[in-house]
C-alpha cells in the first residue's frame, strides 16, 4: 500500500528496442551491438558494465541522440527518436537528457569556469540558479568554482562534467564512466550527486567499470560484445551452480568486485567469504604475522 512517505513510482523514461550500430573497421564492419532491447525508469540508478569494447559508450551515445543507430529504435519520454526534427531532438536533449561523455572535457565549455559551465545546464534546464553553489559545494570543487574548465585538473573536470549532468535532475542522466579519473573520497561526492539526482526523480544510467559504482547503482545490466547479458537488481540474492570441479560463477554484479579476477576464499563455520585480495590483511592471504 502506497504511504505519503513511499518514494513515486517508477516512469520510464528511455527505451531501446533491437539496437543494432555498425562501424566500419579494417577487416570488415564492427557491431558494437547487437540488437540491444533495454529499459531505463525514473528514480534510478542503472550501472552499465561489461569488458571494453563491449558496446557501453555506443549505447550512452544513442541514447543521448548524438549518434543514430543502424537498426532498432530509441524512445525518449514517449518520443520515437527516429521520427523527430533535428530541431525537436536538440530540444529535448537539451532540456530532458544530459550526457557526461567518456572524456569529460567532450562535454564542457572549455573557456567557462567551473561555476559558469553549471550556470549553463541550469540556464538550459530552467533550473534555479541557486543550485549551483549547491552542486560546487557537493562536488568539492568550491575553490576552483571560478577557473576556466581547460585549466581544471581531470578529476576536477569529471566532477564538473557530473555536476552539469545532475543540475535540475533532468528526466534522463547519462554518465560514461564518471569516477574514472575520481580517487575514492571524490567519487563518493560524484557518486551521491548522481542518486541524489535519481531521488529526485532521474533515471540515472552510468556506463561503469568501478565496483563503488555498481555498489551505488539499483540495478546492474550487463553488456558484452554488443548484446545485452544478464540483468539484476544490486544485492539481490541469486543462485549459482557449483560444479564437480568446485567451480562457481559469479553474477556479472559480483564479477566487477574483481577486477583482477583474484579472489580470497575464506570459511568461516558454514559461510563462504570471496573478497578481492587487496581488502585483505596478510594474515587473510595466507601470509604469517611476526
Ligand atoms: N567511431 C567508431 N569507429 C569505429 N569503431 C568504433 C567507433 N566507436 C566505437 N567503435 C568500436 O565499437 C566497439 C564498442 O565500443 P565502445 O566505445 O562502445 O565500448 P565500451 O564498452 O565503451 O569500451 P570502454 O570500456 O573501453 O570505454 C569497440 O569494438 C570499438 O572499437
Ligand atoms: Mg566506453
Amino acid at each position: 500500500m502506497r504511504t505519503d512517505t513511499s518514494p513515486p513510482d517508477p516512469v520510464e523514461v528511455a527505451r531501446c528496442l533491437g539496437l543494432v550500430r555498425l562501424y566500419p573497421g579494417s577487416t570488415g564492419e564492427v557491431a558494437a551491438l547487437r540488437g540491444v532491447d533495454a529499459s531505463f525508469s525514473s528514480h534510478s540508478v542503472t550501472a552499465l558494465t561489461g569488458p571494453s569494447g563491449s558496446g557501453k559508450s555506443t549505447l550512452l551515445a544513442l541514447l543521448a541522440m548524438r549518434d543514430r543507430p543502424d537498426g532498432g529504435t530509441v524512445t525518449v519520454l514517449g518520443h520515437d527518436v527516429a521520427s523527430l526534427s533535428g530541431r525537436d531532438r536538440r530540444r529535448l536533449a537539451r532540456t530532458g537528457v544530459t550526457w557526461a561523455p567518456q572524456r569529460p572535457t567532450d562535454g564542457l565549455f572549455p573557456h567557462l569556469s567551473a561555476a559558469q559551465n553549471l550556470e549553463q545546464a541550469a540556464r538550459w534546464r530552467g533550473a534555479p540558479r541557486a543550485e549551483v553553489g549547491t552542486l560546487l559545494r557537493r562536488l568539492g570543487l568550491e575553490e576552483v568554482a571560478d577557473v576556466r574548465a581547460s585549466r581544471l585538473s581531470g578529476g576536477e573536470q569529471q566532477r564538473v562534467a557530473v555536476g552539469c549532468a545532475c543540475i535540475g535532475s533532468p528526466p534522463l542522466v547519462l554518465c560514461d564512466e564518471p569516477t574514472a579519473e575520481l580517487d575514492e573520497d571524490t567519487a563518493a561526492l560524484a557518486l551521491a550527486a548522481l542518486r541524489d539526482a535519481a531521488r529526485s526523480g532521474s533515471a540515472v544510467v552510468v556506463a561503469t567499470h568501478d565496483p563503488d559504482a555498481v555498489a551505488a547503482s539499483d540495478r546492474v545490466v550487463g553488456l558484452r560484445h554488443g548484446v545485452l547479458g544478464t540483468e539484476q537488481a544490486v544485492g539481490a540474492t541469486v543462485h549459482a551452480a557449483i560444479d564437480r570441479a568446485g567451480r562457481l560463477q559469479l553474477p556479472p554484479a559480483a564479477l566487477t568486485l574483481f577486477p583482477d579476477q583474484r579472489a580470497v576464499v575464506r570459511v568461516e563455520g558454514d559461510r563462504v567469504v570471496l573478497e578481492p585480495p587487496d581488502r585483505t590483511g596478510p594474515a587473510d592471504t595466507g601470509g604469517e604475522r611476526s
